[in-house]
């Protein structure tokens, strides 16, 4: 089955604002314990100069579904779906074509900087490279260049700055730097997936919106993908909910806070501290932990988990579809959803009796361990990253490797032995 389109056909946006389509993308991995449906049908628009936001638990699917876009996972197998871009289906593009697309049309900025920095070149010199690359810029241009994005992430002494090392900069200013790489060209969309994990709050909130500012300075659009709904609040335009790698709720940011049609997300909303909370509310947790994506529950993958589920009925039975529950654009993949119109966040906190909580925490959590059981998996897809941030960033990781010999580097100052032996600034 494949979900309805999710397309936002409210104003200011027309058809021809729609940078990117995915369509009924479906896509996994073989492993020895089965095939690993991570992304199982999955439909959205981006449009020019929205920010649309993937949100679910860790594991539902986000990254996998950002990864598929740039085609950066060698080992991710694409069953059915199309990810138009412009018009132009990314998935049976050339090669080269697509290498043209990445980096500079579309970019993606990594959750740790330091592993997608370069530590032997100076952070100038990789964000000038992106310029070289695909521009064709010297390296006096491309200086410059990178001196100019520094400038506009809101680095202070950006000309300074662009001499020095990654180790040399604090989380928050290399989460920056990776941002000013990551917008050198220019590019239509901006794909952020989880930017601001390894940051504390403050810091992070600094990110994000340095990330959102730049996005109406180069009139681009930004998928932010993030496992805390609450960052995307105040940010997203329109939030896209994940889960067991479906979507299961859309809708603009209002519409997913405070209309909220689909217990999962009402899940998520109810286990965040709110604001204006005196101290005293209890957080209302989501019971269990998400499923295996090799043999997920049967009817609603999320009815094992859920405060509404009608058991046995319909919610175990039967897939509910990802469709149009409310306004012109908000969906849901709920059977119940319209009901859930009445309810929110106060009254779920209100009718929970924590005792009997705390005992169905214990009978749903799952008997066997959740995979990858194997070690060598996590291994396997740490690996993939570390090639998928690789090829994200075409250039700066290769040459650096070939650089390490030495190129003159008139413009650029020269390279220390080991560069992690610097001093590190605060
Ligand atoms: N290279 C891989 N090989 C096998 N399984 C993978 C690989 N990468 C991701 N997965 C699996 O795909 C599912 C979705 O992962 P991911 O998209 O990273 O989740 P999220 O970003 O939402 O936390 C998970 O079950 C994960 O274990
Ligand atoms: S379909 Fe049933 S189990 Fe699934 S979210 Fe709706 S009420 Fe819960
Ligand atoms: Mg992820």
């Amino acid at each position: 089955m494949v979900d309805a389109a999710v397309t936002s056909s409210s104003s200011p946006f027309t058809r021809k604002d729609v940078l990117l389509s995915m369509r009924g993308m479906r896509a996994g991995f073989t492993t020895d314990d089965g095939f690993v449906r991570a992304v199982d049908g999955v439909s959205f628009d981006v449009q020019r100069g929205e920010v649309l936001a993937i949100v679910g638990e860790s594991g539902s699917g986000k990254s996998v579904t950002a990864m598929s876009i740039l085609g950066l996972q060698p080992t991710l197998e694409i069953a059915e779906g199309e990810i138009l871009w412009k018009g132009t289906d990314l998935l049976t593009m050339s090669e080269d074509d697509r290498r043209a697309v990445r980096g500079k049309e579309i970019a993606m900025i990594f959750q740790d900087p330091l592993t997608a920095l370069n530590p032997v070149h100076t952070v100038g010199r990789q964000i000038g490279e992106m310029a070289r690359i695909h521009e064709g810029l010297d390296k006096k241009q491309a200086r410059e260049r990178a001196v100019e994005m520094l400038d506009l992430v809101g680095i202070p002494e950006p000309r300074k700055r662009a001499d020095m090392y990654p180790h040399e900069f604090s989380g928050g200013m290399r989460q920056r730097a990776m941002i000013a790489m990551a917008i050198t060209c220019k590019p239509d969309l901006l794909i952020a997936d989880e930017p601001t994990t390894a940051l504390d709050v403050t810091v992070q909130a600094q990110v994000l919106e340095v990330l959102v500012d730049i996005k109406d300075e180069i009139d681009s659009a930004i998928i932010l993908i993030t496992h805390d709904l609450g960052v995307v609040a105040g940010l997203a335009n329109r939030v896209l909910v994940m889960y067991a790698g479906r979507s299961i709720e859309v809708g603009t940011t209002d519409e997913i806070f405070y209309e909220t049609r689909h217990p999962y997300t009402l899940g998520l909303l109810a286990s965040l501290p709110r604001l204006d909370d005196a101290g005293d509310e209890a957080l209302v947790p989501i019971v269990g932990s998400p499923p295996s994506l090799i043999r997920k529950p049967s009817g609603c993958a999320f009815h094992p988990r859920c405060r509404f589920a009608r058991v046995p009925g319909n919610c175990q039975t039967d897939d509910p579809a990802l469709r149009l529950v409310a306004g012109d654009a908000h969906m849901a993949a709920c059977h119940y959803a319209e009901e859930l119109s009445g309810v929110t966040v106060e009254s779920l906190r209100s009718m929970i009796d924590f005792e009997a909580e705390a005992a169905r925490i214990d009978d749903t959590l799952p008997a066997e361990p959740l995979e990858p059981e194997d070690e060598s998996e996590y291994e396997a897809a740490l690996r993939d990253v570390a090639i998928a941030e690789a090829a994200a960033h075409p250039g700066v990781m290769d040459r650096g490797v070939r650089d390490r010999g030495g190129r003159d580097g008139s413009e650029w100052p020269a390279q220390p032995e080991d560069p992690r032996d610097g001093e590190v600034a605060p």
